[in-house]
């Protein structure tokens, strides 16, 4: 079945409201329920389960240093309507099916208020997982101005939770990029991407077998899921209806496995402004952006002089990428539709300034140490592919221990075919740089022999980050401060079908 296009406006996720204001603290409560939701005009109404009911949730807008407490209730039936694999480690059947932790990405968060995928909880809290700690999260939010967003992260079915539904948009402002005046609300827009496939009915698909026929498990988890269909804040591909003015879009990929290479149809470049945890040092034109699961690109679109065009965003990714299938020009080559058919409301006055942020580069010789860290492949029990880090399985002893505020560099060895995006929990950090090395020579001996220099990233991947774009056969190095908290941690790869299968770690910030 093939949906129509641009026949559905972009939705855009209201903002939330506090449901009380404390001393110093704003209070919400977010339920997470499963409804009928229309996701396209041709399509019937789709099950999906939403923060506060809406599949993205709410947005939260929030000023820096603003402390922020959050029930989240899971409100949600008993039973999963996903394909769950009771073979994969923390979803067998002595636990509950329908288990949910919530974890704010990018959020410097303090370990009980982390989303630790062991501290679930059931409907009512009913029952808890072995890690639980608190029911009322708080997030300081004593980080710089960026786009975070939040997300289920259960461990076993972070995949299937995430795929019905349960992310949002999480907004940090602070004064010094309020005083930048760039486009502001309603000027200022969350795009959540993500790929869908859907049933006749218009329910959500999600396979329970994997493409390859050498497992007699059923379900069975994936190495991949790549759905047919794309869908921004919900709705599948939609268009927007804009002024001749300049707008903002906070890009959030939170796709499942599928990362995006977005350009607009009119060859006209991105002004990028920011990445995952901040705005960078200045506004960097690209023609091309890179997207994997879970990374975020803050954008600037100047319909200025474009009355009248109908412009898309495109994608030409493969998947898995880099080196699986073109998308489909018709398909999942496409995102959404600009109409700049809109009248200018009044003059526009925002400004994309020559300079946005400091940011102080790392020195790679005030790091600590470096710890090397392979991410490969092996086979499970039942002969499917597994992807693991550092060939640990997740509930190894932890080995990842750094102290308080000390700098490391992690360099990611990567010896498979597919790129992973590795995301630490708690901190921000940067990329030094990415080398390739010798794939035959580490096939046959084992060793990792660097061919061709140390590769600094792209200036629009120079600013903080917290997921890192880990290519085959290459080194990734990336330069870490631990801080602000002590506490347990994990860092995994954003694959959500490799983050539920063992390519997911533990990790622990000492005094
Ligand atoms: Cu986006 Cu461990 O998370
Ligand atoms: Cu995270
Ligand atoms: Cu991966």
């Amino acid at each position: 079945m093939m949906l129509k296009k641009f026949v559905d406006p972009l939705p855009v996720m209201e903002t939330i409201q506090p449901s009380s204001y404390g001393r110093n603290t704003l209070y919400f409560e977010v339920s997470m329920k499963e409804v009928m939701q229309k996701l396209h005009s041709d399509l019937p109404p789709t099950k999906i389960w939403g923060y506060n009911g809406r599949f993205p949730g709410p947005t939260f807008r929030v000023q820096r240093n603003q402390t922020l407490q959050v029930l989240w209730k899971n409100e949600l039936p008993e039973e999963h309507f996903l394909p769950i694999d009771s073979t994969v480690h923390g979803a067998n059947k002595d636990n509950p099916e329908v288990r949910t932790v919530v974890h704010l990405h990018g959020g410097a968060t303090p370990d009980t208020s982390d989303g630790y995928p062991d501290a679930w909880f059931t409907k009512d809290f009913k029952e808890v997982g072995p890690f639980f700690a608190v029911k009322v999260y708080t997030y300081p939010n004593q980080q710089p101005a960026t786009t975070l967003w939040y997300h289920d992260h259960a461990v076993g079915i972070t995949r299937l939770n995430i795929y019905a539904g349960l992310a949002g948009a999480y907004i940090i402002h602070d004064k010094k990029e309020s005083s930048l005046s760039l486009p502001q609300v309603p000027y200022d827009i969350p795009l959540v991407i993500m790929d869908r496939s859907f049933n006749k009915d218009g329910s959500l698909y999600y396979p329970s077998q994997p493409d390859s026929p050498n497992t007699y498990v059923t379900p069975s988890i994936r190495t991949n899921f790549f759905g047919d269909t794309i869908l921004n804040n919900g709705m599948v591909w939609p268009y927007l209806e804009v002024q001749p003015r300049r707008y903002r879009f906070r890009i959030i990929n939170a796709s499942n496995s599928r990362t995006y290479q977005l350009s607009l149809s009119n060859d006209n470049p991105f002004i990028q402004i920011g990445s995952d945890q901040g705005l960078l040092l200045a506004p960097v034109n690209v023609r091309k952006i890179l997207l994997a699961p879970a990374e975020r690109a803050d954008v600037i679109l100047d319909f200025s002089t474009m009355s009248g065009q109908v412009i898309t965003i495109q994608n030409d990714a493969p998947a898995p990428f880099p080196t699986g299938d073109l998308p489909d020009p018709d398909t999942t080559g496409v995102l959404m539709q600009f109409r700049v058919s809109k009248q200018l409301l009044s003059t526009d006055t925002s400004k994309i300034p020559s300079t946005l942020n400091a940011v102080a580069r790392l020195e790679e010789r005030n790091a600590y140490q470096t710890r090397n860290l392979l991410l490969n492949m092996s086979n499970d029990q039942y002969k499917r592919e597994i992807h693991l880090l550092n060939n640990q399985l997740w509930s190894d002893p932890i080995t990842e221990m750094p102290h308080l505020w000390s700098i490391e560099i992690w360099n990611f060895i990567n010896v498979t075919e597919e790129s992973h995006p590795i995301h630490l929990h708690l901190v921000r950090f940067q990329i030094l740089d990415r080398q390739r090395f010798d794939k035959e020579i580490y096939q046959t001996e084992g060793s990792v022999v660097p061919i061709g220099p140390r590769i600094k990233p792209e200036a629009n991947e120079q600013g903080w980050k917290d997921t890192v774009c880990a290519n085959p056969w290459e080194m990734t190095r990336i330069i870490v401060p631990f801080g602000p908290y002590t506490g347990l941690y994990v860092w995994h790869c954003h694959i959500l079908e490799h983050e539920d299968y063992e390519m997911m770690r533990p990790y622990v910030v000492i005094k």
